[in-house]
């Protein structure tokens, strides 16, 4: 086919066609359905909340069971992020759920929401890491991805705290968060009603985006559009189950009356079951994939050198991208080795004439100990020279005196000799 005759088909209109029986392609939104409930889905929630803010009871509440659970301590050296993962089976569909719990977050020794956002980041990059391998099984790959994050605002009635503030910031381009205020049931319907206004125009105010209920969907649009002005939800969580009338139900008891946590006038938990679980759970999968994993991607391949367009518009080619990449890479590295090299030297450098020194305060220390040596010994030299004529002297003395001594000795031996000698004549 002709250039010409190809764009003259791709421009022209497309054509509606009446089928003349039935052909059967209409099965494939039951095809897509059954598909879907066989290969099972993935919701992974992720709690964000100070310790003790009731965390745990809205999940068993909301999914009306008892997942694991253990109390955080207040003295968390840092906040630590811990997954769970559990198989839940409704009718015959499949639900892989992960509840994802900020542990020690909003505590007073660390209130820092970084572990989160790396978190969130991680998860990301595994599922990027397996897009990008060439064998890739996202069919059945966990996805761990984060769908929605309830973030648990404390009910002080009076308005958020900065870190509530400076958190929802930070994730808000990450992840669908869902702002709910806690334990509703401590404060009082005028002054719940005041809060809700306070939180919603702080974040209005602070640039923060809160996932809102799609009004896309004619189906769904009337009830997400109500809800939406509800929010934030303000809930109560109970597993416990009380009578009221002839009925068991949830709820919490105290000495002046009981609060019934699926009663609407009461508190928001029906709403948010319905929003979260049964209207919007595909949606948050749905937004979770397309807008903030998309973000994540384009941030993450850019960053990596890929683009859509070359600077001449004309498309991107991916061996250049692989090949400039590798170069920028292989001159980092020169350069980096140079830079080694060139500080080893400097290193050898120094060490040598370091050690040069060295030696020559040792020759130093040497000439001067030999000096001193040489010194000491011409002194003892000179001392035993005058000893030895000391003794000399004596000796020549000694020797004059025994002369003396053995003369005078002999003249007083002949004397008495003589005076015999007289003596007779
Ligand atoms: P950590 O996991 O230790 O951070 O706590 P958590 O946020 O999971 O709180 P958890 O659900 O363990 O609840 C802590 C306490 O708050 C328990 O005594 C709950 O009974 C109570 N609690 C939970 N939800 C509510 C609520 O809606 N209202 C009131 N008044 N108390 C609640
Ligand atoms: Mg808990």
């Amino acid at each position: 086919m002709a250039a010409t005759d190809l764009e003259r088909f791709s421009n022209e209109e497309k054509r509606s066609l009446s089928l003349g029986g039935h052909v059967g392609f209409d099965s494939l939104p039951d095809q897509l359905v059954s598909k879907s409930v066989t290969q099972g889905f993935s919701f992974n929630i992720l709690c964000v909340g100070e310790t003790g803010i009731g965390k745990s009871t809205l999940m068993n509440t909301l999914f009306n069971t008892t997942f694991e659970t253990e109390e955080a301590s207040h003295y968390e050296s840092a906040v630590r992020l811990r997954p769970r993962t559990y198989d839940l089976q409704e009718s015959n569909v499949h639900l892989k759920l992960t509840i994802v719990d900020a542990v020690g977050f909003g505590d007073q020794i660390n209130k820092d929401e970084r572990p989160i956002v790396e978190y969130i980041d991680t998860q990301f990059e595994n599922y990027l890491q397996e897009e990008l391998k060439i064998r890739r099984s996202l069919f059945n790959y966990h996805d761990t991805r984060i769908h929605v994050c309830l973030y648990f605002i404390t009910p002080t009635g009076h308005s958020l705290k900065s870190l509530d503030l400076v958190t929802m910031k930070k994730l808000d381009s990450k992840v669908n968060i869902i702002p709910i205020i806690a334990k509703a049931d401590t404060i009082s319907k005028s002054e719940l009603h005041k809060f809700k206004i306070k939180i919603m125009s702080e974040l209005v105010s602070n640039g923060v985006q809160i996932y809102q209920f799609p009004t896309d969907d004619e189906a769904v649009a009337e009830i997400n559009s109500v809800m939406n002005a509800h929010l934030p939800f303000a809930v109560v969580g109970s597993t416990e189950e009380v009578k009221v009338g002839n009925k068991l139900v949830r709820a919490r008891q105290y000495p002046w009356g009981v609060v019934q946590v699926e009663n609407e006038s009461h508190c928001d938990f029906v709403k948010l079951r319905e929003m979260l679980i049964r209207v919007n759970m595909e949606d948050l999968r749905e937004q979770t994939h397309t807008r903030h994993y998309e973000l994540y991607r384009r941030c993450k391949l850019e960053e990596m050198g890929f683009k859509d367009t070359d600077p001449d518009s004309q498309p991107f080619s991916l061996q250049e991208t692989y090949e400039t990449k590798r170069k920028e890479f292989l001159g980092e590295l020169q350069r980096k080795e140079e830079e080694m090299r060139q500080m080893f030297v400097n290193k050898v450098k120094e060490t040598e004439a370091e050690l040069k020194e060295k030696e020559r305060e040792l020759h130093e220390k040497f000439e001067h100990l030999k000096r001193i040596h040489q010194e000491e010994k011409r002194k003892v030299e000179e001392k035993r020279r005058e000893l030895e004529e000391e003794m000399n002297m004596f000796n020549r003395r000694k020797v004059a005196v025994e002369t003396l001594q053995s003369h005078s000795l002999q003249a007083t031996s002949q004397q008495p000799l003589k005076k015999d000698k007289d003596k007779k004549n």
